[in-house]
């Protein structure tokens, strides 16, 4: 079955052409435009805006998609868009033109839930072994899901834990926003902590954080509010104004101490998030594989500290490469694909799903 994908949710545009079958997906093209540059100006995403520039940028994307992937329109089988969850005006403008590229192909319309698509994403490389433990750290969410065999071939979704305030991207993110990084900041902060290097015992600033505890959550606001008040007692680690990824990568060679600093920061948060795993495989003895997946999946530490708790436990430790594991339409493709191949679709009622809402289980049979 060949899906287009269409992702809107927060602040990339993007496309997608995945061929999906039983037997596993073939990702055939994809465009991205991302629109980091714009928000950047701000030190965020700005809803309006997102919402504006998806609606300019969808068209002449799908237009560009067919002509490099060469695919006639008509033979597109299903269209799947990211219905939520994420910032509604933004899911609007997607969830809005699937509607009209469904009807006018006469395909079903499948929504799908982006925190459920992030976690599959790897299976555009490799079958997830279930049941499986799915690590899912974005810049909205964190959380441990079970993830175990559905009806009709499309996994189950079980949050067994999800942090109680701020997500770990967003923990990234107003980190580096405090030193003065460029937007978005996960990605900076991550090559800055790689010139660090590896922390060890003792040499911690931060401490992994909400992990003396008995349960499965985690909290990032107070590891925010310390880097903040380390950096305000501390304000040469602070550029003095915005500056460029080189020109961060420029002083934390040039400046151990900031390097240091970011080192500490992203072992913190890789440290919780294996913690908490390593806590949600030692009460699941059935689990066979742990699949990291959200934009902090792409974190080189976190990855290490993910890939060393799986191994620990004997388990295949999968994740996707960086580019799946950011905001992108294949995994929607390949989400929505399996969804319909499980007889799963929407109707022209589909609706957005902001941020903090559940996402209903209201399939149709009909457009
Ligand atoms: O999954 P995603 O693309 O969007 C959401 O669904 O939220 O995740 C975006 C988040 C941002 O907070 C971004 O800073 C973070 O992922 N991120 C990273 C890295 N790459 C992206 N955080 C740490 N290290 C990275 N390499
Ligand atoms: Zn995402």
């Amino acid at each position: 079955m060949r899906v287009l994908g269409i992702e809107t949710s927060c602040d990339e545009t993007a496309l997608a052409l995945v061929d999906v079958s039983p037997a596993g997906a073939c990702l055939r093209h994809e465009v991205l435009a991302s629109q980091a540059p714009v928000h950047a100006l701000f030190g965020g995403v700005v809803p309006e805006i997102a919402s504006r520039e998806h609606l300019r940028r969808l068209p002449q994307l799908f237009r560009e998609l067919q002509e490099a992937a060469g695919v006639a329109p008509g033979t597109i089988q299903a269209v799947a868009v990211a219905r939520g969850p994420g910032l509604l005006g933004a899911l609007l403008t997607g969830v809005s033109f699937a509607k009209g590229v469904a009807l006018g192909l006469g395909a079903p319309l499948v929504g799908v839930n982006h925190l459920e698509a992030h976690l599959l994403a790897v299976e555009l490389e490799q079958a997830i072994p279930l049941p499986a433990l799915g690590v899912l750290v974005s810049g909205g969410h964190t959380e441990l899901v079970r993830i175990e065999a559905g009806e009709g071939a499309y996994p189950n979704f079980t949050i067994i834990g999800c942090t109680l305030d701020d997500a770990a991207g967003e923990a990234f993110d107003k980190c580096a926003k405090a030193l003065n990084l460029p937007y978005p900041g996960g990605a900076c902060l991550d090559a800055m902590a790689q010139i660090g290097g590896s922390v060890e015992p003792g040499r911690e600033i931060f401490s992994p954080p909400y992990v003396d505890n008995d349960n499965l959550d985690f909290s990032f606001s107070g590891l925010k509010t310390a880097a903040v008040n380390a950096i305000a007692k501390y304000p040469e680690l602070m550029r003095r104004a915005l500056c460029t990824y080189d020109e961060a990568l420029e002083a934390a060679r040039s400046e151990p101490a900031l390097a240091a600093f970011c080192a500490s920061f992203n072992h913190a948060v890789a440290k919780a998030l294996a913690i908490k795993a390593e806590r949600a495989l030692g009460q699941a003895q059935d689990v066979q594989s742990v699949v990291l997946a959200g934009g902090v999946a792409a974190n080189t530490m976190v990855r290490e500290a993910l890939h060393a708790v799986a191994a620990r436990a004997e388990l295949q430790f999968l994740v996707p490469p960086p580019a799946l594991c950011t905001d992108n339409a294949a995994m929607i493709a390949l989400t929505g694909g399996r969804l319909a191949l499980a007889g799963r679709r929407h109707g022209a009622g589909l609706e957005a799903i902001p941020r903090g809402q559940a996402i209903p289980q209201d399939f149709v049979n009909e457009f």
